[in-house]
């Protein structure tokens, strides 16, 4: 693979030396937490004998200017377009959010990381999420692909959409348990970092994380075929991640990801075209004796549109209501039209 570009360095001042302006597409960092990283094992309460030395930490008064600096080298170095996501702990989040605040990115999810292994604690509440704030840059195309882990029609046990559920902006996600295996104090589920990268950059793109750590991010964009730039400070952890990173394969990754299944609504999203709206009347007429939910789906099946998108075309057209006056979901279509307006269904 070429053009990798990993650093034992400081990301401020590396970044400058290293990286042009607008040349990256996504940008994924989790950096030093600002509370002692030191006492991290106590808080978890784990063996830190497999821990490598080195992690350098970042000090509560310094936290500030720090975050100020790296983010606006994350900033410039951007593409028009591109993605940042930054994990970050509750502690110094507001300094996270301030130095984003400072930059021209523009805010796109806040989303929280549920973990198990939480912080544990006897008189107060379990710490058991992260913050992840994902941003843009704007005046150019951004990559989010909606389908990349699941179809627009992928229904879980539950009936519900696998999509819908992937795309929620609180992730349930467990950390990787390591027994016995070297690791930085911090290292990211690969789980994780996959479900980030899939969404938001291609095969081919450019994927940097300032704070390497034990090279997660670099690791799961090698493995997915993407080209891995980065940054981390400590001659220990860097030494110890590079030849983790080495013993991966290129796109080692791409054989056991799930592929999705075709999108079936090709048709979801586009206006409706007045001989779309009179082929969709005559496939409900045609519905007599079915239950309204029935008749919906296999309307939705045939025009390629999603269920919502049609019930609200046949409510815009005075056929459907969905209530429990005079119908509910499972009401079987006696007469073909029904008699509630629009209206109605909003009162
Ligand atoms: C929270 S850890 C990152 C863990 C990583 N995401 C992983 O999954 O393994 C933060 C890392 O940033 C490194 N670091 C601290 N200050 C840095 C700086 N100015 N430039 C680059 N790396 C730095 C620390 O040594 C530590 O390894």
């Amino acid at each position: 693979m070429n053009n990798i570009r990993l650093f034992n360095e400081d990301c401020i001042s590396g970044s400058k030396k290293h990286i042009e302006d607008n040349s990256i597409d996504l940008i994924i960092s989790d950096p030093p937490y600002g509370i002692d990283g030191n006492k991290l094992d106590k808080h978890y309460n784990r063996n830190e004998s497999f821990v490598i030395d080195g992690y350098v930490e970042v000090s509560a008064s310094e936290y500030k200017k720090f975050s100020l600096k790296w983010i606006k080298e994350a900033s410039r170095i951007l593409r028009p377009g591109g993605s940042v996501y930054i994990i970050s702990g509750y502690t110094n989040l507001h300094h996270v959010l301030n130095a984003l605040h400072s930059t021209d990115l523009t805010e796109v999810n806040h989303m929280i990381w549920k973990y198990n292994f939480g912080v544990h604690t006897t008189k107060k509440y379990i710490s058991s999420h992260y913050h992840i704030l994902f941003w843009q840059k704007p005046k150019g195309t951004p990559t989010f692909n909606t389908y990349c882990r699941y179809g627009d029609s992928e229904l879980g046990e539950d009936s519900s959409s696998l999509n819908y559920k992937d795309r929620e902006d609180v992730f349930i996600i467990n950390r990787e348990y390591k027994p016995g295996e070297t690791k930085n104090k911090n290292e990211l589920p690969y789980n994780l970092l996959k479900k980030l990268i899939l969404y938001s950059s291609n095969c081919g793109d450019t994927v940097c994380d300032m704070f390497l750590g034990g090279f997660s991010t670099a690791i799961v964009a090698k493995g997915l075929n993407r080209i891995p730039v980065g940054f981390e400070i400590s001659p220990s952890a860097f030494r110890s991640g590079l030849s983790k990173f080495n013993s991966f394969e290129d796109g080692y990754l791409i054989g056991e990801t799930r592929v999705p299944e075709k999108n079936k609504k090709i048709n979801g999203g586009k206006s409706w075209t007045e001989e779309e709206r009179s082929n969709l009347k005559e496939l409900y007429l045609s519905c007599k004796g079915m239950s309204k939910k029935d008749a919906i789906d296999s309307i939705s099946e045939k025009l390629g549109r999603g269920r919502w998108g049609v019930e609200k075309e046949l409510i815009k057209m005075g056929l459907v209501i969905i209530g429990n006056k005079n119908g509910s979901k499972t009401d079987v279509i006696s007469s073909g039209l029904t008699t509630r307006s629009l209206n109605d269904y909003y009162n």
